[in-house]
């Protein structure tokens, strides 16, 4: 039988339950618990404990099966991290990509001069399955440590069915050995990322991923989701919204890459019924109007913003409409190749006036519905015991310190990471 265990005092607990599920958000909604703790049961959240029930608990402890595990400190405590968009497993890096766009060059010059995802895709197609799921727990590890207890990951990087399986398995293998302690791993399949160089037209690409791959994934229970890059240099708007009526009619939840240089992937993410669109950087009024219309998760990406020199995507436009703002790392070894989610939410809000928790929203439940995840993101009774607590007395510390203040205790289904 597993242990109970009540955790605690912290001088803030941020439930984020009670809390509108889309649109803006005053600081005032944040639901906050003072100088109380936690009541852990196994990998589940058993009680959340005002200061009376904490002290109380505690007194009763000793004549009980509860363990008191005492935080030393003060200490703010909140649900773990969500990063809803990444593609961290990949082989080599693109150093020489970075340095080429600080030279001035576009993220699709460089593509098209034989940089650019095709570059990693080279490389990740060398990589043994022993070798991703190795860079792939080393990325995870670090997403964890820096507070991150779910992260989605996409294939992107085969573009044939040989290496897109792979990195679904290598997520797969790694997601359920567990011999590590990793962010939960949602994976999803992007073999539409770009047209590899062995096929001449990227209609005959997408047929072939409808056929080769896309009923493979299913079979093998690799993932329930599915992603395409609607930009010009990759698919168009028409050919994306033909492949994912496909891969909808199979059964699978879509999200899109939309609208990171050229608008038109917005509208289709709302015509097919995306779960989420993500990226969002050129999106327009008539694009977040669509978004609201579909009933499709806005997701931006401040790293692709900054590991690009572009602009980003309207955040605040987005929350004003009355969507519900997530923002995700999209950490990859091309235009976002930080990855510290903190540091990355932290910096896009303060450009668009994002509140503190319009950004904890879009870091945690707001985020667990982008990946349909209704066991997480918020502190509550019967949840998972996903959490994390910084060192400091106040909630605006976390991202007043602009991401450089890292949780010095995680817990992750309820075991501990850092204490
Ligand atoms: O989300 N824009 C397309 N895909 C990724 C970048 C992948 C890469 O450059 O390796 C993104 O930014
Ligand atoms: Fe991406």
């Amino acid at each position: 039988m597993s242990i109970k265990r009540v955790i605690g005092p912290f001088k803030q607990i941020l439930t984020m339950d009670n809390m509108a599920p889309a649109g803006p958000l005053s600081d005032s909604s944040l639901e906050i618990i003072d100088n109380g703790g936690i009541l852990i049961h196994g990998d589940t959240i058993e009680a959340i404990l005002d200061a009376p029930s904490f002290a109380n608990t505690i007194n009763k402890k000793a004549s009980s099966e509860i363990v008191f595990n005492e935080i030393n400190g003060p200490a703010v405590l909140m649900p773990g991290l969500i990063d809803t968009h990444t593609h961290i497993c990949y082989a080599g890096s693109r150093s020489e990509d970075y340095a080429a766009r600080l030279a001035g060059k576009s993220y699709m010059e460089i593509a098209k001069a034989g940089g650019g995802i095709l570059s990693t895709v080279d490389k990740t197609r060398k990589a043994s399955q022993d070798t991703l799921v190795n860079f792939l727990r080393i990325r995870a590890e670090s997403h964890l440590l820096r507070g991150v207890t779910t992260c989605e990951v996409k294939s992107g990087y085969g573009l044939n069915a040989n290496t897109e399986l792979a990195m679904l398995r290598s997520i797969k293998n790694l997601n359920t050995q567990r011999e590590h302690l990793i962010p939960d791993l949602i994976s999803t399949c992007l073999a539409a990322h770009f047209k590899p160089l062995e096929f001449q037209d990227h209609t005959d690409y997408l047929d072939y991923v409808l056929r080769e791959i896309i009923p493979q994934v299913k079979k093998e229970m690799l993932s329930k989701r599915v992603d395409i890059f609607i930009e010009e240099g990759a698919f168009s708007p028409s050919l994306a919204r033909h492949f994912l009526q496909g891969v909808k009619a199979q059964g699978f939840s879509l999200a899109v890459h939309a609208d990171q240089f050229t608008s038109g992937g917005a509208i289709v993410a709302a015509e097919v019924g995306a779960l989420s669109a993500d990226h969002l950087e050129v999106s327009g009024s008539d694009d977040i109007e669509a978004l609201k219309r579909g009933n499709v998760i806005p997701t931006v990406l401040p790293g692709a913003s900054i590991g690009l020199g572009l602009d980003f995507a309207p955040a605040r436009a987005l929350l004003d409409a009355g969507l519900p703002l997530v923002i995700a790392s999209d950490w990859n070894p091309g235009s976002a190749p930080m990855g510290d989610l903190l540091v990355l939410a932290s910096i896009l809000a303060m450009y668009q006036k994002v509140t503190m928790a319009e950004t904890l929203a879009a870091l945690t439940y707001r985020a667990a519905t982008a990946l349909e995840l209704c066991d997480r993101g918020i502190l509550k009774a019967g949840l998972r015991a996903d959490m994390i607590a910084f060192p400091c007395s106040n909630f605006n510390e976390i991202l007043y310190n602009q991401g450089t203040l890292k949780p010095h205790f995680i817990l992750k289904n309820g075991k501990d990471v850092l204490v």
